[in-house]
C-alpha cells in the first residue's frame, strides 16, 4: 500500500522525504528516516563540503539504505557541495532557489537522481524541461523561505501535477497520514515533511526549538523577509515583531537586512535563542503535540493514511 512511482525512482520503501532542513537535518535525523524506509536528506545549507563528506559517512554508519543531500545553488560552491555529496554516496541531490537547469545533467551522468524544489508551476515547467526526475511542489505553508506568489499546498499540487510528466512530491503542511492521503489524492506521488521531522528526537534542533514547536498552535507562525531574503515562515516571537514593525514603517532594504541579519536562524536552532532567532517553522506545527522518533513519525503516517483510506468506502456509501 502507498508503494507509488517515487518509491522506485528513488528506491524507498514509503514514498515519504525528510526535506532538507538546514542546522536540522544532519546525518542522525537522515539516516533514521531512511533507515524507516523513507528518503533522509542531509540540509547541506550550512555545511562546507569537508562537512558534507563527514556526515554522510556518519549517515553511512547507520543505513545502508539511499540517502541524498538538499544543495540551495544560491551557495557559490553548490558545484562542489554536490561533487563530495555523490562521492560520499548520496544517490539523490535536491536542488532548491536557483535554476534546475543547472547541474541536472552532470548529477544524472553521475548515476544520481535529482529533485528540485518549486512554489510555483512556471518553475515545474522549467524542472520537467531540465529533465529532474521529482519535482518537489512546496505550498506557502511550509516552514523556512517560501516562493513569493504564496500559493498554497492545496492550489499548487494539482495545477504543477496537470501541466508536467514528472511526478510530483507535495511540500508544505503535511505532517501526518490525513495530509498524505490529500497531497495523493491532488496527485502527487509522495509527501516531503519537513516541520514534523523538526521536532522528532534525531533532529538537530536545539530542544528550545523542538518544544515551541509542540506548543505552537495553528496561527503561531508568520511571514517577514518579503523584501529582503524573500518570503520566510517562523515562529512568532520579538524577532518576528520587530521585523513587522520596521516592514510596516517602511524602513529600508538595508535596515531590514541588518535586523534580521546572518546567521539568525542558527541563533534559534542551534543556540537556541527563541525570541531573537529565526525559528522557520510551517503552520502545520501547530498539529505537533509530542517529539518523536523518525521512525515513529512514518509509520504514524502510513498507519493513519491506511485508517483514511479504508474510511473512504463508508464515506461513499453515507
Ligand atoms: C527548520 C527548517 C529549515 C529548512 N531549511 C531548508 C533548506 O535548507 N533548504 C530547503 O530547500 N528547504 C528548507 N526547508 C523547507 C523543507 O525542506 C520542506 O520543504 C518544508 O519544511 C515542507 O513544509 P512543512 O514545514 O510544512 O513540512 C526548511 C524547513 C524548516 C522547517
Amino acid at each position: 500500500m502507498f508503494r507509488t512511482e517515487i518509491c522506485e525512482i528513488l528506491g524507498i520503501e514509503y514514498p515519504i522525504i525528510l526535506g532538507g532542513m538546514i542546522w536540522v537535518g544532519k546525518s542522525e535525523l537522515v539516516g533514521a528516516v531512511s533507515e524507516a524506509g523513507g528518503l533522509g536528506l542531509l540540509g547541506a545549507g550550512g555545511m562546507s563540503p569537508q562537512q558534507i563528506a563527514e556526515e554522510l559517512e556518519n549517515v553511512r554508519q547507520q543505513t545502508g539504505k539511499p540517502f541524498g543531500v538538499n544543495v540551495p545553488l544560491m551557495r557559490p560552491d553548490s558545484e562542489e557541495m554536490i561533487k563530495v555529496s555523490i562521492q560520499a554516496g548520496a544517490s539523490v541531490i535536491t536542488t532548491s532557489s536557483g535554476s534546475p537547469k543547472r547541474f541536472t545533467k552532470m548529477i544524472q551522468d553521475h548515476g544520481c537522481r535529482v529533485m528540485h524544489v518549486v512554489a510555483n508551476v512556471s518553475f515545474a515547467r522549467k524542472c520537467a524541461v531540465a529533465g529532474v526526475d521529482v519535482i518537489a511542489a512546496e505550498g506557502y505553508e511550509a516552514g523556512g523561505h517560501n516562493g513569493a506568489d504564496e500559493i498554497t499546498t492545496m492550489a499548487l499540487i494539482p495545477q504543477v501535477v496537470d501541466v508536467v510528466d514528472v511526478p510530483v512530491v507535495a511540500a508544505g503542511g503535511i505532517a501526518g497520514g490525513r495530509g498524505f492521503v490529500a497531497a495523493l489524492a491532488l496527485g502527487a506521488k509522495g509527501v516531503q515533511m519537513g516541520t514534523r521531522f523538526l521536532a522528532t528526537e534525531e533532529s538537530a534542533a536545539h530542544a528550545n526549538v523542538k518544544a515551541a514547536v509542540v506548543q505552537m498552535q495553528d496561527d503561531g507562525t508568520c511571514v517577514t523577509g518579503r523584501t529582503t531574503i524573500g518570503p520566510t515562515r517562523a515562529i512568532k516571537n520579538r524577532l518576528t515583531a520587530k521585523i513587522i514593525a520596521a516592514e510596516k514603517e517602511g524602513a529600508s532594504r538595508e535596515e531590514l537586512f541588518e535586523m534580521i541579519g546572518e546567521g539568525r536562524s542558527a541563533k534559534a536552532c542551534v543556540e537556541g535563542d527563541c525570541e531573537d532567532g529565526s525559528v522557520y517553522c510551517g503552520q502545520i506545527g501547530g498539529n505537533i503535540r509530542t517529539i518523536k522518533s523518525a521512525r515513529e513519525v512514518i509509520e504514524e503516517v502510513i498507519a493513519e493514511a491506511r485508517a483514511v483510506v479504508e474510511s473512504f468506502p463508508s464515506l461513499a456509501q453515507a
